[in-house]
């Protein structure tokens, strides 16, 4: 049992989405979560800066009273290596549980992944696939605009920009013919809506922040590190960029007004 807090972080507000499955699913849990909405985005940076930025963002996050760390970012745990970054704590990316998840849900063994450009480079869900099931056929998409489009509010389902976004680039995944996508960018689940209406009924949407909360969840049972408090959670964010800019767009990835307090931090 462990009344820390579960740590999170994301290059900017896509990890949010991962927050608000942990608020769900662990209602007890505090969260502290970092955004380095100074820097996003991550997915068109070389590996070694964004393997740098990772660094920075742990270490920011360790300053804080935490149990575990979730690296809420497609980008950032597609560039993980094999050891943990962190060795004296719980720690995922979003990668491994959202291929897993994916691996359980097709029933044709053909899955779509999308992602940032940084993502789907490094072939890091394909390699995760293959190591649940070799089997699997894989076809992967870079989706550059998405972060942005859903960074700067273009998230309504009709909205005629991302659908014209989203139609391009799903178009090979559709052709390939999937019966389940991974939404391998934590940004993604926001605009999930258009996506399915694009891909139509018979294909299984993953999130990767949804699969990456489950699994975080499931790491702290094994770890025996739930709290034991029964008080509703309180979660503290900290940017590295504006605050009311981040309160402003925040309410379209949680579904709802930031619940807890946010500061500008430098890391
Ligand atoms: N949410 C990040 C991801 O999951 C966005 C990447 C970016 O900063 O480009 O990949």
């Amino acid at each position: 049992m462990n009344r820390d807090a579960i740590g999170v972080f994301d290059s900017g507000m896509g990890g949010l989405t991962a927050v608000k499955v942990l608020n769900q699913i662990m209602p007890h849990e505090n969260i502290i979560y970092f955004g380095d909405t100074a820097r996003i985005p991550y997915g068109t940076r070389s590996r070694q800066t964004i393997q740098r930025y990772t660094q920075e963002d742990i270490a920011f996050l360790r300053r804080h009273p935490v149990k575990m760390i979730i690296a809420a970012c497609g980008t950032v745990s597609s560039m993980l290596g094999a050891d943990s970054p962190v060795d004296d704590m719980p720690f995922t990316g979003v990668v491994y549980p959202a291929a897993r998840a994916a691996c359980a849900s097709t029933q044709n063994g053909r899955v779509g992944i999308i992602g940032t450009p940084a993502t789907v480079a490094s072939g890091s869900y394909e390699q995760a696939i293959h190591n649940v099931d070799q089997s699997v056929d894989v076809t992967a998409m870079a989706c550059p605009l998405f972060v942005h489009l859903v960074e700067y509010g273009y998230t309504d389902r009709n909205d005629p920009i991302t659908r014209l976004a989203a139609e391009e680039y799903l178009q090979p995944i559709r052709d390939a013919g999937v019966d389940t996508l991974i939404l391998g960018c934590t940004h993604y689940p926001v605009i999930a809506p258009t996506i399915a209406d694009i891909m139509g009924e018979g294909v299984k949407l993953i999130s990767a922040s949804e699969a990456a909360a489950n699994y975080a969840k499931q790491l702290l049972e094994e770890n025996d590190l739930l709290t034991d408090s029964t008080d509703h959670a309180h979660n503290t964010y900290y940017v590295s960029d504006s605050v009311s800019m981040f309160r402003d767009n925040a309410k379209n990835f949680l579904a709802d007004a930031v619940n807890g307090q946010v500061f500008s931090s430098r890391i």
